[in-house]
């Protein structure tokens, strides 16, 4: 399926200057909504995975839908002060200023197999700065999965060293 069908183009958004990739035409359509979901599980085979970790708030779209076909647990990385139970936090450097994600310091056990899934891998810093927060609570990340990589951006370069899968790239 020509997934790149569905996904908008939208110029100046969230601001002047950037370019933005609107996947909800690709969640609205049923069969492609299903077959992208497919492709994202080819990714990952049979590796055993016990969480899927999303990352808000555009991996919450697939995020779930993976957990549940690998019969994985689903953890929610947030924006920070969203979470309501003891969490802990990595802060990472933007281009202008830093951001701060968190987990529940609870969401992941020693040893457990962890995909993560988001939406668009753009610099990495989003997928980086979850994977600290994964190993900080002693997890083991197997695949960094994405819908769609900006790959002008070099974000697989700043996830050197793990396993980086995507569906679309631009
Ligand atoms: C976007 C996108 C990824 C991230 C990628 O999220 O959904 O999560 O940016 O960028 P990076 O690779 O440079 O870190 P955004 O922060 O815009 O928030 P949203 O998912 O809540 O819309
Ligand atoms: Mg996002």
């Amino acid at each position: 399926m020509d997934f790149k069908k569905y996904v908008r183009d939208i110029e100046n958004f969230p601001k002047q200057g950037v370019g933005f990739k609107d996947i909800t035409p690709l969640l609205k359509d049923p069969a492609a909504f299903k077959a992208a979901s497919e492709e994202l599980l080819r990714f990952i085979g049979d590796e055993k995975v016990d969480v899927v970790v999303g990352m808000e708030s555009r991996g919450f779209f697939y995020g779930p839908v993976l957990a549940l076909a690998l019969n994985a647990g689903f953890v929610p990385v947030r924006k920070v002060g969203k979470l309501p139970h003891h969490k802990i936090s990595h802060t990472y450097d933007l281009e202008y200023g830093t951001d701060t994600l968190e987990i529940h310091a609870d969401a992941i056990n020693t040893g457990d197999r962890v995909v993560i899934h988001d939406d668009v891998l753009a610099t990495g810093g989003t997928a980086k700065a979850t994977c600290q927060l994964i190993e900080a609570l002693g997890g083991v990340v197997v695949q960094c999965n994405f819908l769609l990589e900006l790959t002008t951006l070099r974000g697989a370069s700043k996830l050197d060293g793990y396993v980086v899968n995507s569906l679309m790239r631009y």
